[in-house]
């Protein structure tokens, strides 16, 4: 069965600041990104997570956002160029079976899977790209809505990262959220 892309009109919903109140973007990223980074923000919809990412790596750093919908993107492009963040923000539109970001293989310091896996029709292939992405050791932070992703599917899915040479090295704590942090080549 095809899997059901989350629609243009809940990207406004998304960006809610209410929802700092359970995704505080500062509090969850914090750990993870350090100025000067090139991070990637995978299925980024309308940005919640990009401007904070874009203000953690700073003026030298990257965020690279890809999505299947170019709307959404259209209108993260918005919201970064009236934050004044654009110059470090690069937006992709990508097909539902590929990322095709081959020109960022190795690149990617920290890369960001919030409430998108779920979506995504081919995981294998999913996880084999962000492995490539990663420098050596990197990490993947990957969060999912308990509402839409079982237990059982969320170790599944983990299994799948594994197979791509992601191992879960911890689950930090999210509202609502099944999590791991992933590391390229750990044991
Ligand atoms: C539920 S939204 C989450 C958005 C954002 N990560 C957040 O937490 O605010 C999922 C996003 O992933 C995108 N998406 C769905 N399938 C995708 C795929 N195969 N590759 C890249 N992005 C995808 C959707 O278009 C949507 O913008």
């Amino acid at each position: 069965m095809a899997k059901r892309v989350c629609p243009y009109w809940l990207g406004y919903w998304l960006l809610n600041p209410l929802r700092r109140l359970i995704h505080n973007p500062d509090q969850i990223l914090d750990p993870h990104v350090t100025r000067g980074m090139t991070v990637l923000d995978i299925g980024s919809a309308m940005g919640f997570f990009t401007l904070p990412l874009a203000h953690l790596v700073g003026p030298q750093g990257r965020v690279i956002c890809v999505d299947v919908q170019e709307k959404m993107l259209h209108a993260l492009q918005n919201r970064a160029q009236k934050a004044q963040l654009a110059d470090r923000i690069i937006t992709r539109a990508c097909e539902p079976t590929s990322l095709g970001l081959a020109d960022f293989y190795g690149q990617i310091d920290f890369a960001l899977a919030f409430a998108v896996v779920h979506e995504v029709p081919d995981v294998p292939n999913f996880f084999q790209e962000v492995s490539n992405l990663l420098k050596p050791e990197a990490g993947c932070l990957l969060a999912e809505p308990k509402g839409h992703v079982s237990a059982q599917d969320f170790e599944a899915t983990l299994v799948l990262a594994g197979h791509a040479g992601l191992t879960s090295v911890s689950h930090p704590l999210i509202t609502w959220s099944r999590t791991a942090l992933l590391k390229k080549g750990k044991a």
